[in-house]
């Protein structure tokens, strides 16, 4: 695992753009793995600026709420269009999340899991992390190997969600997420995370024990992983096994 500290938010988009962009340019119909939430805003904002022809690129979102009408500002597939596909000039034709205004939301999960798999697997990752150790909407207890499906969203993961809806009542109880497992499967996995308030939770993450009770622990399981942190959120990582690599990484504007 390689974690590069980096001083503020919009660096860790400098840093992780420049990964996503070294992928795409090694494969330019690479299968990119999406996540919404506002630490990828800065690494959107950055692989926009490379300037690269993304017309080839595919891409799969990890979650989606249930129960949102469709065209819901806040539904992830309306920020997924307005901040990914149309940011970094995506084919919207090849830009997928998971549906969740299906009539059959468990079966549309288990088709985007399949649809995952029959486009080669995702290439690279983009993963943040929620306070309470969720990566996409596996919420603590999620099995280690689950696969994408309907979960039920935690309280905090809501109110932490609140500040996107007029209310803490608006926020749907319910949603599709990819599972660990299916995370797991993409060929490269890198977390983008900022702020004092991730600081214990990455350090739980990448140095705690492997367990359900943080699922951003199944880092650890992977061979590839790239952890980018400003330095408030990496205040804790001074106590992290030896197989970590850690870089203080200064980008040039
Ligand atoms: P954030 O959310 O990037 O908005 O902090 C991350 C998450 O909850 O997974």
């Amino acid at each position: 695992m390689e974690i590069y500290v980096v001083p503020d938010a919009p660096a860790t988009g400098v840093i992780a753009a420049g990964i996503l962009a070294a992928v795409v340019r090694s494969k330019p119909n690479a299968v990119l793995g999406i996540a919404t939430g506002s630490s990828p805003i800065p690494v959107y904002k950055a692989l926009a600026a490379h300037g690269l022809d993304m017309s080839q690129v595919r891409a799969f979102a990890l979650d989606e709420y249930v129960g949102l009408r469709a065209g819901h500002p806040q539904s992830y597939a309306e920020v997924v269009r307005r901040e990914v596909t149309e940011q970094l000039g995506l084919d919207p034709a090849r830009v997928a999340v998971p549906d969740g205004g299906a009539a059959d939301p468990h079966q549309a999960a288990v088709n985007y899991d399949a649809a995952i798999r029959e486009a080669g697997g995702i290439d690279v990752q983009l993963l943040g992390i929620g306070h309470n150790g969720h990566i996409a909407f596996n919420e603590p207890g999620s099995e280690l190997d689950s696969r994408t499906r309907v979960e039920v969203l935690a309280d905090r993961t809501r109110q932490a969600n609140a500040r996107y809806f007029r209310s803490l009542e608006d926020v749907p109880t319910r949603c599709i997420t990819q599972g660990l497992g299916t995370i797991l499967e993409a060929r490269q996995l890198l977390m983008v995370v900022r702020g004092a308030d991730k600081a214990e939770v990455l350090a739980a993450a990448l140095s705690g024990p492997v367990s359900p009770d943080c699922p951003g622990s199944v880092l650890q399981l992977h061979p590839h992983v790239t952890v980018v942190a400003d330095q408030a959120a990496a205040m804790h990582l001074g106590a992290c096994n030896a197989q970590v690599r850690v870089q203080i990484a200064t980008p040039s504007p």
